[in-house]
């Protein structure tokens, strides 16, 4: 069963009660998805180069990439924004029509969903400078057709380690270092010591991200120090 609930910040998302968790932190939805990807990922900086590559991992309702598209678009209009989402759930995909977060890039997640067969392995959205591709499968196996050096920044969103072990290895640590550019930021929400020992085995060096409304901080990896 996923259910809808309300979080600290007045933002919704749902709750997955087979899994155990939520879909973003019940300390803030939109919060999490401005504070623990969007700005450590240094979006409004790329975004002045005019051109920005995009990889939501887990991408579930969208959030993290959509606040993205807000922060890029507002800072740059003429920004050439491309994003790919990699989610293997549809039906967490089509709950982003029964939001209605204060994140107006969400509308094209909307008519992505709309418009489209969720049933197929990839939809794709494109406006103006915008072009947004969801590919519908397990996020590792997926990734390993994606272009190498490719992506600006990744937004790394399984459901927890503790959960999710499987998602959190040492080689779907080696496809993100593949497919990022040399200048990319990765964020994450988790700080766990597997989760750093593994990225540190695929190559990335690892910091402390933001402390954004739990105990410890989220983590930020690169290709260089
Ligand atoms: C913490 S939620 C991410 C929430 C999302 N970032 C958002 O803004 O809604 C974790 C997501 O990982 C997805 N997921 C779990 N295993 C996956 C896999 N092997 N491949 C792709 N997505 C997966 C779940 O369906 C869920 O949507």
């Amino acid at each position: 069963m996923i259910k809808k609930i309300i979080t600290a910040d007045n933002t919704e998302t749902f709750l997955n009660e087979e899994v155990g968790e939520s879909y973003h932190s019940q300390t803030g939805a939109v919060e999490e998805a401005l504070k623990k990807y969007v700005l450590p990922c240094k979006i409004k900086e790329f975004a002045k180069t005019g051109k920005i590559a995009i990889l939501d991992v887990c991408s579930g309702l969208g959030y993290n990439s959509a606040m993205a598209i807000d922060v890029a678009l507002e800072e740059n209009p003429h920004c050439q924004i491309e994003v790919f989402c990699l989610e293997f759930d549809p039906i967490i995909v089509g709950k982003v029509l029964e939001v209605d977060p204060p994140i107006k890039s969400l509308s094209f997640y909307k008519e992505l969903v709309r418009n489209n067969d969720l049933k197929s392995d990839q939809i794709n959205f494109n406006k103006n400078n915008l072009n947004i591709t969801l590919i519908i499968g397990d996020a590792r196996e997926t990734c390993k057709d994606l272009p190498e050096n490719h992506f600006d920044a990744v937004f790394f969103d399984p459901f927890s380690p503790k959960t999710a072990p499987e998602m959190w290895t040492e080689d779907f640590f080696k496809e993100m270092y593949r497919v990022m550019k040399d200048s990319a930021l990765l964020a994450t929400f988790s700080c766990a010591r597997m989760v750093r020992e593994n990225m540190s085995k695929a190559g990335l060096f690892y910091d402390d991200g933001p402390i954004v409304g739990r105990r410890g901080p989220g983590t930020i990896a690169t290709k260089w120090i």
